[in-house]
């Protein structure tokens, strides 16, 4: 069991990822994990080997990599423990694959005065794909509220399910707060109001900083994206129950996705591939199943562990810093923390931190909507992965007092 930051554990771990030199204090993982050998080696190994488009060729490069690509999807389905691999689509991160749920289900099954609730803690990815459909069908948003620590006001979630809410949206844990949200309570909670409401889990944060289980979650929709799962970028996962996506209409058209091609009439494949037009993302495919395996092999529940110590050492550390305000002080907190000095603005913060080599990120983290909440225009956020250590909480440490002596 993990226990220390500091202890040789880590350090194995961390010498994996060839990017993480002597100095590089990367505190950014909540916006992309760095990559271990084992996805980079998986990747190029590929592409020296056996690359080759899938699921058409009859010779042995485009067999293998077929297989490879399929083993995948069986991969997925395992690590987020779904019913069956028929339910794992490959998008290219988790905005299409909320943008493939909206236009795709939505667009069918929404009609005119329908509301869907969505938390104001969300990322613009599980906003704006929703904002399409009211313009497009004239559907409703309401938003349950989040409270002072950056908790969500549940008693007014309450309120809010009504006869015409058909879907509910949440993300899992805050990319911008670390809040971990009691994702099994909400859906339980939609479907005791009315078990036909559909519950969509955006799980960008939560299926790299734990484990997670979809059978008990039991939501309709899960989507997370394979750059944060210390995979390559342009994958990522949309699971939906099977039924669903048994109903729903193709998302794009093209190749791989059909079963017969008329200028009369076309016909689809049975999902997943009827959600997988064109040649998908085949190497970074590879890529996010070798990251997977690396996952697998250290153990969630182990990461989340080491994520943890990281985060009380660090708030330790930090609320010794005069003139901090934290955004995400609840209990249930992930590796992520959020932050604002009353001395200087975030972005003159960060450009100094960049100095010291710690990447921390500024802004607003793609959550306007709960900026505007606390009436700030953006914080500095340190976000932990499974390769951070005590070194990189030293490192910030000194550069905000670097930063307090340059900027206060
Ligand atoms: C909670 C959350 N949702 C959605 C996204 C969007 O992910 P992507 O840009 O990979 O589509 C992110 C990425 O920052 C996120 O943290």
């Amino acid at each position: 069991m993990l226990k220390l930051a500091s202890s040789n554990y880590i350090l194995e771990y961390r010498a994996d990822f060839p990017i993480l030199r002597d100095g590089v204090h990367y505190l950014d993982t909540a916006s992309s994990a760095q990559k271990p050998r084992a996805v980079i080696d998986a990747m190029t190994d590929l592409m020296e080997t056996q690359y080759a488009n899938i699921h058409r060729g009859l010779y042995k490069f485009s067999q293998e990599t077929t297989t490879a690509y399929e083993a995948v999807r069986s991969k997925v389905a395992a690590f987020l423990n779904a019913p069956s691999e028929n339910e794992i689509v490959f998008t290219r991160n988790t905005t299409e694959a909320i943008n493939l749920v909206a236009q795709s289900w939505g667009r069918t099954f929404l009609k005119e005065g329908d509301e869907i609730i969505l938390t104001e803690m969300e990322h613009h990815a599980n906003i704006v794909p929703w904002q399409l459909l009211c313009d497009q069908i004239g559907i409703v948003i309401k938003t349950i509220p989040v409270l002072e620590a950056g908790t969500l006001d549940l008693d007014t979630y309450q309120t809010l399910l009504s006869e015409r809410t058909k879907l509910v949206g949440v993300v899992h844990i805050s990319n911008a707060l670390g809040a971990i949200n009691p994702a099994r309570q909400i859906i339980q909670t939609a479907k005791a109001h009315n078990p036909e409401i559909i519950t969509l889990i955006d799980g960008s944060q939560s299926a790299v900083h734990g484990p997670v289980d979809l059978q008990e979650l039991g939501c309709d929709f899960f989507v997370c994206t394979g750059h944060k799962l210390y995979g390559p970028t342009g994958i990522g996962v949309l699971w939906g129950r099977y039924d669903l996506l048994d109903a729903m209409p193709p998302y794009q058209g093209g190749g791989d996705m059909i079963e017969a091609v008329t200028f009369d009439q076309t016909t689809y494949k049975a999902p997943p591939a009827r959600f997988e037009a064109g040649t998908p993302a085949i190497t970074e495919v590879i890529g996010l199943g070798a990251a997977i395996d690396y996952l697998t092999g250290i153990g969630m529940d182990e990461i989340a562990a080491h994520e943890k110590n990281l985060l009380d050492e660090a708030m330790t550390a930090l609320n010794e810093i005069d003139g901090l305000t934290f955004y995400g002080t609840g209990q249930q907190k992930a590796g992520i923390i959020s932050f604002a000095a009353d001395w200087a603005h975030s972005s003159d913060i960060a450009m100094i931190l960049d100095q010291c080599g710690v990447y921390v990120r500024s802004g607003h983290h793609c959550c306007m909507p709960l900026m505007q909440r606390f009436g700030i225009d953006g914080t500095i956020r340190a976000s932990f992965g499974l390769y951070s250590n005590s070194e990189d909480i030293k490192a910030l440490v000194e550069g905000l007092h670097k930063a307090g002596k340059m900027l206060a």
